[in-house]
């Protein structure tokens, strides 16, 4: 069995700014154990980033203590700090106006990094990043997917035991959200690091976590495995077609309504698109694509995901019914 990495007992904090007092974590406790990678998610202001400052010592519960393994990260931070490395995705902890390669330098320094440790390192994360070839441009000159790359690296240098992401993947596209899942994976396999994880994109949890925790207004509603919350709660999808030509986009409406149960039609005829809602079961989408096929050539369609937030509120309501 692993042992527990990180524990979170009855923790709670309040902003409190001259006139006004907001609660925004309620009270909550969770364990995740070394090795696991976990999902924590809610809507924009839900609490999930001032959860990560208090992990990290940045901020101080107002009740409640936090251990990361066995320590206080509030009472005992730059012990603490050894053991944790973290990634704000709005921002950097690199040096703007320095080359890379000086960021890694200095953490190398502050973190007494040897340097056959810090070369192995750099081997391997060139490896997984291609970091090498951006180690002697300034940091401010480097796109938002490279920063990115250079932001973990940088946050993994002394191989911490514990890696916090908050929002790794924003702004990235969908290559680079791809490329940075497997090195989450492949991280987290060499290194047996434990992850939390906060994102906005359902397919970072989907694809990396065996486990999600759910904060809505400060308050855990979910803690549990992955595809027990997919299974109720991610059960419908959408596809979106464009037509441009009006005829034809008419004639598939009314074929889809008058052949395929259960979906919902929503058209933009100006736009030239339909957007088809099913509930997710077997050959659905296929029996879909294959009717509009039948109409004429298939056009361009795209597959999304209903999105996390809506997800989140099902089972908020689910909750509270
Ligand atoms: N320093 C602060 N002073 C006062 N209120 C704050 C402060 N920092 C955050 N808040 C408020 O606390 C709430 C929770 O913020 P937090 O950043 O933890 O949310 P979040 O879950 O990370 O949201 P997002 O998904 O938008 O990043 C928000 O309503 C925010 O306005
Ligand atoms: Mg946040």
């Amino acid at each position: 069995m692993n042992k527990i990495m990180i524990t979170v007992s009855n923790v709670s904090k309040t902003y409190k700014n001259k006139n006004t007092k907001k609660l925004v974590v309620d009270n909550i406790s969770f364990d995740i154990k070394q090795g696991e990678i976990v999902g924590y998610i809610g809507k924009n202001g839900a609490g999930k980033s001032t959860t990560i400052k208090m992990l990290c010592g940045i901020l101080y519960p107002d009740k409640g203590c936090i251990s990361i393994d066995g320590i206080s990260p509030q009472k005992n931070r730059l012990k603490s700090n050894l053991n944790i490395g973290v990634i704000f995705g709005q921002r950097t902890q690199l040096w703007w106006d320095l080359p890379l390669k000086d960021s890694f330098r200095i953490l190398k320094a502050i973190y007494k990094v040897s340097d056959i440790e810090f070369n192995e390192r750099l081997e391997y994360f060139d490896e997984i990043f291609q970091i090498k070839s951006l180690l002697s441009a300034t940091v401010r000159t480097l796109s938002l997917g490279e920063r990115m790359k250079a932001d973990i690296v940088a946050s993994l240098i002394h191989n911490p035991k514990v890696l916090f992401m908050d929002e790794p993947t924003i702004g990235l596209d969908v290559y680079s959200k791809v490329k940075m899942r497997e090195a989450i994976q492949k991280i987290n396999q060499k290194y047996n690091t434990t992850i939390m994880i906060t994102t906005h994109d359902f397919r970072d949890v989907e694809e990396l976590c065996e486990r999600v925790i759910i904060l809505d207004k400060g308050k855990i509603i979910y803690d549990n495995n992955i595809h027990k919350f997919t299974k109720k709660y991610s059960d419908e999808k959408k596809v979106i077609i464009s037509i441009e030509n009006q005829i034809q986009m008419m004639h598939l409406i009314n074929s889809l309504q008058n052949k395929i149960n259960d979906i919902d039609i929503n058209f933009d005829d100006k736009n030239s698109f339909i957007i088809i809602t099913y509930k997710k079961e077997k050959k659905k989408l296929m029996r879909i694509l294959n009717l509009i096929n039948e109409n004429g050539d298939l056009p361009d369609f795209t597959v999304v995901d209903k999105p996390l937030e809506n997800m989140i509120e099902d089972l908020y309501r689910m909750e509270h019914k």
